[in-house]
């Protein structure tokens, strides 16, 4: 494995490495993606062993020009064309009916397919020079933390890729958010970095997923993922004050005016540690910091990890989503 910065030569290395089968770990606007040839069943099955991941969960394919959308996907809805005209490139997955020559691997054999343009300069620089579709999940083991930097990814897959392309920190730091555009009516399968209310605003009303179910579409959907190994609770906004921790534990507070009234608490002598997501309570900060947080406090080898849920707009959803699927049921 070897890290790479991203200038032009080493990006079109990357995307060299790509095109012959390798596995090339890159950076987009959300998190870093372990990327491999969407049309190479060979290198697209390294990607679920170095995930260690169950080969029930389709892949995101990942372009960086719209002329590509007709290499993976077909009969295209009018809403399809509208959001990708409006919020491409950008943190928002279609799913799409799917072309014959995209392979089963790929899609978990479902008669649609997961389509993406990143927003991220180096992500699309190192697509185009592969020449093509790249199929690549969040570059983590299967139901670990996201990575949001080189490091993450160094740290969790490290010999099991080729390279990562190092393009520092996620501008976002939550995945896209997947929208299913094959059905009655548009439907978020698992909301992210896309705001559902800008989504709203192009298409309408979308159906918002119910979080539990029992047997999911999108494995996004299973209750438990993106976990870290520290048992985490999760309690509703100003509920810390009243948490009963074990052991060592830390408190993650949303922003500063929610610990602040916690000190006001007997809870407070509970914790060893706190952290914020936000201390200005901005919804955006949050999300970019989430799984850096985590990884973070994952390291710190605490017995629990209590957290408090967001407010539940904009980026705080995505949030709100990715820490119930990571707490202790
Ligand atoms: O931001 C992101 O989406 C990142 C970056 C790397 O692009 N990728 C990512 O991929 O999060 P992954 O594999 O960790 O999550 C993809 C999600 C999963 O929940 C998967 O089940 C769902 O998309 N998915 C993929 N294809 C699908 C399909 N045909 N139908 C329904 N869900 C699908
Ligand atoms: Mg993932």
């Amino acid at each position: 494995m070897e890290i790479l910065a991203p200038t032009p030569e080493n990006l079109r290395r990357a995307g060299q490495a790509l095109a012959h089968g390798g596995l090339v770990a890159i950076p987009t606007e959300t998190v870093y993606g372990l990327g491999a040839n969407a049309f190479d069943e060979v290198a697209v099955a390294r990607v679920f062993e170095a995930k260690a991941r169950p080969s029930f969960d389709p892949l995101i394919v990942h372009i960086a020009d719209l002329a590509q959308v007709e290499r993976v996907a077909r009969d295209l809805p009018a809403s399809a064309g509208r959001l990708m005209e409006r919020l491409w490139p950008g943190p928002l997955t279609l799913i799409l009916p799917k072309r014959e020559e995209v392979p089963d691997l790929v899609t978990s054999g479902l008669p649609s397919v997961a389509l993406r343009f990143p927003a991220n300069g180096i992500a699309q620089e190192v697509i185009r020079a592969a020449g093509t579709p790249v199929a690549a999940p969040s570059a983590n083991p299967f139901g670990y933390l996201s990575p949001t930097t080189a490091a993450h990814v160094a740290a969790m897959l490290g010999e099991k890729v080729d390279f990562i392309v190092d393009g520092g920190p996620c501008r976002i730091g939550v995945e896209s958010t997947v929208l299913d555009l094959t059905g009655e009516r548009p439907l978020v399968l698992r909301p992210g970095g896309m705001p559902v209310e800008e989504i709203e605003e192009v298409v309408g009303k979308v159906d918002l997923w119910d979080r539990i179910v029992s047997a999911p579409k999108s494995p996004g959907q299973l209750p438990s993922h993106y976990a870290p190994r520290t048992p985490l609770f999760l309690v509703d906004s100003g509920g810390l004050g009243k948490a009963e921790p074990e052991g060592r534990a830390v408190a993650l507070f949303f922003d500063g005016a929610s610990s602040a009234a916690f000190d006001a608490t007997p809870g407070k002598a509970r914790f060893a540690v706190r952290r914020f997501l936000s201390v200005q309570g901005d919804l955006v900060e949050a999300a970019a910091r989430l799984f850096s947080t985590l990884h973070e406090l994952d390291r710190l080898g605490f017995d629990q990890i209590w957290a408090e849920r967001l407010p539940e707009r904009g980026l705080g959803r995505a949030v709100n989503d990715r820490l119930f699927k990571a707490s202790t049921k």
